[in-house]
């Protein structure tokens, strides 16, 4: 098939490399000029696990091209999946000026039957929108031409968005029309063949499906981060109570995983964006207002711990950050709890040395103002002689550290961990005050002038 891809951003440049993976022509456009140059001489310009060499081999085939012509790119395509962001407007309800603007190309220069595809996540009713821009710039060049509109909301994660392509739970298809149905159905059929996992439905339910399935998860990360915090007041620990309930086969495990809160380019302004759907049509989502404020509350968390342990000023203080990235495997830091915490120590005067294994180029880019903001080539350069670790960031290679060394690298031994990494007895163990999300600590009520608690003085000692 012939395909057009409008916007080759995460969602864009993955379904693109993917599908000319699986023998398709494809044409990503993009409006961004650098962004197209670099992908044409080679480069990348996301992180994304096996997507550089699924871009090279397609490349190298014939079967995968960029461009920034419009023209040339809804010439090109039969299909013309739309990809391009929905970044929250002033109020939180998606913006929709990216998705009419493709549209308006499309019909500003098609001149035969084209399939338009929303990909990008849409409120209901964009389709309608979409069909009616497109019809309203055939009118103005006084020409009929046909075309459809379908809804295939994506549901790829980043840091195995290749994977979530090519193996996906369900492909979700709205669409109002045979010939759409069928080109759709013909369009996936190479990743149907071990089981059927398309669901195909009316434009309206697939739009919202998209914003109910974030939300789900969203609600659930927000309803754990809020036991989490009740559990440390009630001397009880979250990980064993997220294993008793995840054990349940009603609640699985996935997506119960207290911690400093959820980040991303999608969750929360998703979660915005379908509150404000409802106002539009005068109803309130009190479930997604509090998934929201907890959420908004969580990213302080660390930071609060922090407090209560060293004092509100931080001037002269050195923060070791490990994780950057609003989770692991990708360098994304759109909306990443790690810039609350961030933001946080340098409003209080503080200084930030980070480490990330990916998102480093992007942590520069985005604090390239900021002097007191530097970067280590590695987990352990970026402890020596910091006050504290915080972790941010639940990468693999942070799992299984060499506790000693955090201990003798840092200034004071302290730990704040907003991804519950490790075990608390063993921090113990190893001489390190530990601070996590939803266990209680003994040392978290004990401010920086008071003596330590006995226990933790014999353990130091012994550990040199
Ligand atoms: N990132 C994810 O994990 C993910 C997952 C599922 C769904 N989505 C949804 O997919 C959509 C895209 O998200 P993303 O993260 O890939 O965004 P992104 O910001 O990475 O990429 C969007 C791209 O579109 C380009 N663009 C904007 N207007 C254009 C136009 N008129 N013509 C051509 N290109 C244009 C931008 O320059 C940018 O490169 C959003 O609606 C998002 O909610 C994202």
């Amino acid at each position: 098939m012939k395909i057009t891809i409008v916007g080759t951003g995460y969602v864009g440049l993955v379904s693109g490399a993917c599908l000319s993976d699986l023998g398709n022509d494809v044409l990503c456009l993009d409006v961004d000029r650098a962004k197209i140059d670099m992908l044409r001489s080679g480069k990348v310009p996301i992180y994304e696990p096996g997507l550089q060499q699924l871009v090279k081999h397609n490349v190298a085939s014939g079967r995968l091209r960029f461009t920034t012509d419009v023209a040339e790119a809804v010439q090109f395509g039969t299909l013309q999946l739309i990809a391009v962001g929905t970044p929250p407007d002033e109020d939180g309800a998606a913006d929709l000026r990216y998705v009419l603007e493709a549209a308006r190309n499309i019909g500003r220069h098609m001149t035969q039957y084209k399939l338009v595809v929303d990909k990008s996540t849409v409120p209901v009713g964009t389709a309608d929108r979409v069909r009616a821009t497109i019809r309203a710039e055939l009118a103005a060049r006084h020409i009929d031409v046909p075309f459809s509109v379908v809804s295939n909301p994506e549901f790829l994660k980043e840091g195995a968005a290749v994977d979530d392509f090519m193996k996906p739970d369900r492909v979700v298809i709205g669409a109002d029309d045979d010939r759409a149905r069928q080109l759709m159905r013909t369009l996936y059929a190479p990743l149907q063949r071990n089981h059927e996992r398309m669901l195909m439905m009316d434009i309206r339910s697939a739009e919202l499906t998209k914003y109910a399935a974030n939300a789900m998860l969203a609600t659930r990360i927000s309803f754990m981060n809020e036991l989490a915090n009740l559990a440390e007041k009630l001397g009880a620990d979250i990980e064993q109570v997220r294993q008793g309930m995840g054990s349940d086969p009603r609640i699985g495990y996935h997506f119960l995983y207290p911690g400093c809160g959820y980040g991303g380019s999608c969750f929360p302004k998703d979660v915005q964006a379908l509150q404000r759907t409802a106002n539009q049509h005068d109803m309130q989502l009190k479930i997604l207002g509090a998934v929201d404020d907890v959420n908004e509350k969580q990213k302080t968390r660390l930071m609060e711990k922090l407090t209560v342990r060293l004092g509100d000023r931080l001037e002269g203080r050195v923060f070791a950050l490990w994780g950057l990235a609003f989770k692991p495997d990708t360098d994304d830091m759109r909306e990443a709890p790690s810039r609350a915490v961030i933001d946080e120590i340098l409003r209080r005067g503080g200084s930030v040395r980070a480490y990330d294994p990916v998102a480093i180029a992007e942590a520069r880019r985005i604090y390239r103002e900021e002097a007191r903001v530097s970067f280590a080539d590695s987990p352990s350069a970026a402890l020596e002689g910091a006050d504290a670790l915080l972790i941010v960031t639940e990468w693999k290679e942070f799992r299984s550290p060499d506790f000693a060394g955090i201990k003798q690298r840092l200034k004071l031994p302290l730990v704040f961990d907003g991804r519950n990494l490790y075990d608390p007895k063993m921090m113990a163990t190893a001489g390190l005050e530990y601070f996590s999300i939803g266990r209680a600590s003994q040392w978290q009520a004990e401010p920086e002038s008071n003596p330590m608690p006995e226990r933790v003085q014999r353990l130091r000692s012994s550990n040199g």
